[in-house]
């Protein structure tokens, strides 16, 4: 895949538009080395080939430690180490398409878990670590996933419930002083027992090689299946968005518990053999700005919430670090502000550029090119070989500055595969005739710019997680306390929205702050840390559809103070 994907910037909207009549999906794949008889497989492309040329003594990986420690790896040393992975998880038993759990921190197990797992064709799921107990249960029932790569930390956290999880045949831990027991071997084992020299498994294209669970709006969180023709369109973009070069240093923020940390934290800017940097710590504005100037950053790809936590604090932290080898930075996960985007020119002295897509559609759909004037506020537009538009409930396409569905022409190469074992809940997003339709409020310009209004559904955006409603009321009424349960999302100047739920107490039970902090401890353990509710009200009613629905849009204008609207559902 060297070189020649088609037009890298596009300079002014007469290339965009140009661009856009001319493409073809075709032609990127043609720049793959498939075409050339090679293996099909995501990791084949990421690392394996450029560990045959002359990028086999290039960094990889900086993986840098919470304790700022840093592990650097060759794409020769990260080829080696995740074949030999492969191998040894074949001999445990592990097969093709079976479904590995990556549960890990941030570290650089990580990344080699993710490639070795894909090479030898089974399907990795990576799990953010903020999981609790009662989340890894639930994702490890929903796809029966035989194997888990965690640390001794987070095996402590999923051992009471393991005895449920039949399915599960071994438990791979990282680092040295895990306990092992019948079902658990060492991670340094089982590399140690593979053979470095490992085939990577040729694919199909529309085998699946991940599984990313993310919430709706209702229900238990969906397996989201991505296969390895989703490597067209994110290599693609990583050019013509991201605008990665040869020499770049790349960082991307997102954990690979995320489809923004595996397409865009992993797999994308390996493809183009460049040099990425992984940091295992949190969120601190000087620890990030270090990080920028220390590994010399080039393209930079994070969230509105971060770069608002950078904003808050403050100018003058910026002007010590030296962020001269920054060029181009990107943002996705929820709405941008005009202001950020303002903050980003005036003081990062940068454009920077939103980028509009979702764990379903794999990589970027709408999106700001590097070169194209961006107006702040606004996603962009589609990117050449995606059709996407604004439509109504028939699918016909709405005139301009008109709200309607953000929906787009199935078929580009990202696309989901399917949703594990849910044929319902994928053919949803499908109910209107020739459209996609993603769930996302939006409005186009007459310039063809596309802006985002809200969602369609449900779905909580927090610290630009997703966060389904349902998955927090469920929890919470599990608590004994708690008879009944209704979450919202309430706008929040930081974190884009922060769960909200009213609770409707057990007779008995008497409201207080001791309370509220005990159920969302509780909650905390049966979902990942940030789902939790961090503001809770109590109430002795809620409202609720006659047969028996919580009208969450009634508690949320409610909150807002904004007209309820519609209320001829609502019972009594
Ligand atoms: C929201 C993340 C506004 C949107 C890759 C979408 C955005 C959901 C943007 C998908 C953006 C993502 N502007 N909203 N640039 N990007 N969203 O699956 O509601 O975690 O449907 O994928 O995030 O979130 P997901």
């Amino acid at each position: 895949m060297e070189g020649t994907i088609p037009p890298r910037k596009i300079g002014n909207l007469e290339d965009y538009e140009t661009a856009c009549k001319e493409f073809a999906w075709a032609s990127v794949d043609k720049e793959f080395s498939w075409s050339e008889g090679g293996v099909y497989n995501v990791a084949h492309e990421a690392i394996d080939r450029h560990a045959s040329n002359w990028r086999r003594n290039k960094i990889a990986l900086y993986s840098i430690t919470a304790n700022n420690e840093v592990r650097k790896y060759t794409f020769g040393e990260i080829a080696e180490i995740s074949s030999k992975l492969a191998s040894g998880l074949t001999k445990l038993g592990a097969e093709i398409g079976d479904r590995v759990f990556i549960y890990l921190d941030r570290t650089s197990e990580l990344y080699i878990s993710l490639i070795g797992v894909t090479k030898m064709g089974a399907m990795a799921s990576p799990l953010f670590s903020a999981l609790g107990p009662e989340a890894f249960k639930d994702r490890a029932l929903d796809c029966g996933a035989k194997y888990v790569i965690t640390s001794p930390y987070l095996y402590k956290r999923i051992e009471p419930v393991l005895d449920d999880l039949v399915d599960i045949e071994k438990i791979i831990i990282v680092g040295d002083n895990a306990d092992l027991g019948d079902i658990t071997v060492k991670f340094d084992d089982v590399v140690a027992s593979g053979d470095s020299c490992f085939k990577t498994v040729s694919m199909q294209p529309s085998d699946p090689y991940v599984i990313h669970y993310t919430s709706g709006s209702t229900g238990k969180p969906k397996g989201v299946l991505h296969g390895h023709k989703a490597m067209i369109q994110q290599a693609y973009t990583a050019k013509m968005i991201l605008d990665l070069n040869e020499d770049d240093t790349y960082w991307c923020t997102a954990d690979p518990g995320w489809v923004t940390g595996t397409s865009y934290g992993v797999l994308a800017p390996w493809y183009l053999g460049v040099t990425i940097v992984s940091y295992e710590g949190r969120f601190d504005a000087d620890v990030w700005y270090n990080l920028l100037e220390k590994y010399g950053i080039t393209v930079w790809y994070t969230a509105p919430t971060a770069l608002r936590m950078l904003m808050n604090a403050g100018d003058e932290i910026v002007e010590k670090y030296d962020l001269s080898r920054l060029r181009h930075i990107c943002s996705v996960g929820e709405p941008l502000n005009a202001e950020v985007v303002k903050w980003g020119d005036r003081v990062l002295n940068h454009r920077i550029h939103d980028t509009w897509w979702q764990t379903e559609t794999g990589a970027h759909m709408v999106c700001n090119y590097p070169c194209m004037p961006i107006k702040p506020g606004s996603m962009g537009k589609p990117i050449p070989g995606v059709t996407a538009s604004v439509v109504d409930e028939n699918g016909n396409e709405v005139p301009p500055k008109t709200e309607g569905y953000l929906a787009v022409r199935p078929g580009w190469p990202s696309m989901m595969l399917g949703i594990w074992r849910n044929t319902p809940k994928f053919k949803e997003y499908f109910r209107v005739p020739g459209w996609y339709i993603s769930g996302d409020l939006a409005f186009k310009d007459e310039d063809g710019y596309f802006w985002f209004l809200g969602r369609s559904d449900d779905v909580i955006k927090t610290s630009g997680e997703r966060v389904g409603p349902f998955e927090v009321e469920s929890a919470l009424i599990e608590h004994p306390a708690v008879a009944e349960a209704g979450v919202i999302g309430k706008p929040d100047a930081l974190r884009g929205e922060i769960v909200k739920a009213f609770v409707m107490l057990r007779p008995g039970y008497e409201g207080s702050d001791e309370l509220k902090k005990e159920i969302t401890n509780f909650v905390k353990t049966r979902l990942a840390y940030y789902a939790y509710p961090r503001e809770m009200e109590f109430v002795t009613t809620l409202p609720k559809t006659r047969s028996g629905k919580i009208m969450r849009r009634v508690l949320k204008a409610q909150e807002l103070g904004q007209p309820v609207g519609d209320l001829s559902t609502l019972e009594d």
